[in-house]
């Protein structure tokens, strides 16, 4: 297995931060990864990251320890039912990739979710989202590597305990697995998310008559596109925080005095707050200070435009909390893994 050393974390995190990391090696099976583990063990440093596309983390520091990317690949189709489609996936493979692979297959249920950058892998880690859809809806399980105790666990979408961005592999599994695939249950015959404002009003733009699946994706890469800044020409790890959630009373107080204040209701009688909107509040959109930003198109993402640190990134976002904060009296969380 070929472990590099001292190498440059800049071409693996999407933010584009020069950090560098002690051990970088890729891994593209169980045994490959226990081997890696063996000469980690031998080494001056067990810490130990697991890798994806590096599309959700902010580099502050250089690692001092192992790099350890996944490359597990494949996608299979495992099982077949009446009205379903069983696909497991390795979770080396690319997000997106993933998803035109079943759409152009007419199996439903990943289409609101096209255009996510990463790897499958990460996407059971923060229960990924995004227009009306999240990664729950269709997953049936997942294998993981138990990076001490040395076994496969299986994961059933239970076990993951998936919430708003977040999963056990969040909280007390945190950096303690590697995801080694992932089972979709995909639809046979679809059913439509369109609830999602913005949507409907692309698939009107586009003069779509019957929808499809294929229409469907089409629409959210064509938003995400419009409003979303492309890694790959300025740095950036998507919304850097969560939209908080509040009850419903003190939505309303906070209406009384912010009566455009952006909120949806979700279950239990509370309301989810667009952030993007109190950061704009705040002043904060298209807002530079050296390489620095808040994007100009989206207050929630923070952007890297070219030589910015990640300590200048995160000092960036506790001004932003702290302004909001100030502003709404509310704490916002960020989504992004610092490290
Ligand atoms: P990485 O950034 O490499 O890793 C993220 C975390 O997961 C790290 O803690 C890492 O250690 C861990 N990890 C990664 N792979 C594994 C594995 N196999 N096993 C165990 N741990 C692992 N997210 C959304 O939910 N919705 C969106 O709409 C969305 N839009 C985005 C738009 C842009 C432009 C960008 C840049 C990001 C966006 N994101 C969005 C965030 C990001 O794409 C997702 O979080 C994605 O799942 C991260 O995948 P990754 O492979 O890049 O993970
Ligand atoms: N808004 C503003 N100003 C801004 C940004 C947003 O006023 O600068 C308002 C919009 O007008 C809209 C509301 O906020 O009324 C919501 O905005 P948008 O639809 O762009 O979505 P978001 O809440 O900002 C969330 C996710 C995204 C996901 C989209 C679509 C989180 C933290 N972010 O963003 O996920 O793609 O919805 O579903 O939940 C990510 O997690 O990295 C990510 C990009």
């Amino acid at each position: 297995m070929n472990v590099l050393e001292n190498i440059s974390l800049k071409p693996y995190n999407t933010f584009g931060i020069e950090a560098r990391a002690r051990y970088f090696a890729s891994f593209s099976s169980a045994e490959s990864l226990d081997g890696l583990l063996d000469q980690q063990q031998k080494s001056v440093t067990s810490d130990t990251w697991i890798w994806g596309g590096g599309s959700n983390i902010l580099l502050t520091q250089d690692l001092n320890g192992w790099v350890l990317k996944n490359d597990c690949r494949g996608i299979e189709e495992v099982h077949e039912d009446r009205e379903y489609v069983y696909v497991k996936v390795g979770a080396g493979e690319n997000w997106h990739q993933f998803v035109q692979y079943c759409t152009l297959r007419n199996w439903a249920g990943l289409e609101n979710l096209s255009l996510i950058p990463g790897n499958v892998g990460a996407a059971p880690i923060q229960n990924i989202g995004a227009y009306g859809v999240e990664l729950r809806d269709t997953f049936l399980d997942l294998e993981a590597f138990h990076l001490k105790d040395k076994r496969i666990i299986t994961f059933t979408n239970s076990d993951c305990r998936f919430g708003y961005r977040d999963s056990v592999f969040k909280q007390e599994l945190k950096g303690q697995v590697a995801i080694l695939n992932v089972t979709f249950r995909l639809k046979k015959h679809p059913v439509f998310h369109t609830s999602y404002g913005a949507i409907t009003q692309e698939l009107e733009k586009m003069g779509v008559q019957q929808l499809s699946i294929q229409a469907i994706a089409e629409a959210v890469i064509r938003i995400r596109k419009s409003k979303l800044p492309d890694p790959q020409f300025i740095g950036n790890a998507g919304s850097f925080f969560k939209n908080p959630e509040i009850s419903a009373q003190e939505f309303n107080n906070l209406r009384q005095q912010f009566p455009d204040i952006v909120g949806y209701s979700v279950m239990g009688d509370r309301v989810k707050l667009a952030a993007g909107w109190m950061i704009e509040q705040c002043g904060w959109k298209g807002y530079r200070k050296g390489d620095a930003g808040c994007h100009e198109k989206q207050a929630l993402v923070l952007v890297n435009y070219g030589h910015a640190t990640g300590k200048e990134l995160f000092s960036l976002s506790e001004e932003i909390l702290a302004s909001v904060k100030s502003k709404f009296g509310v704490i916002l969380e960020r989504e992004v893994n610092i490290l």
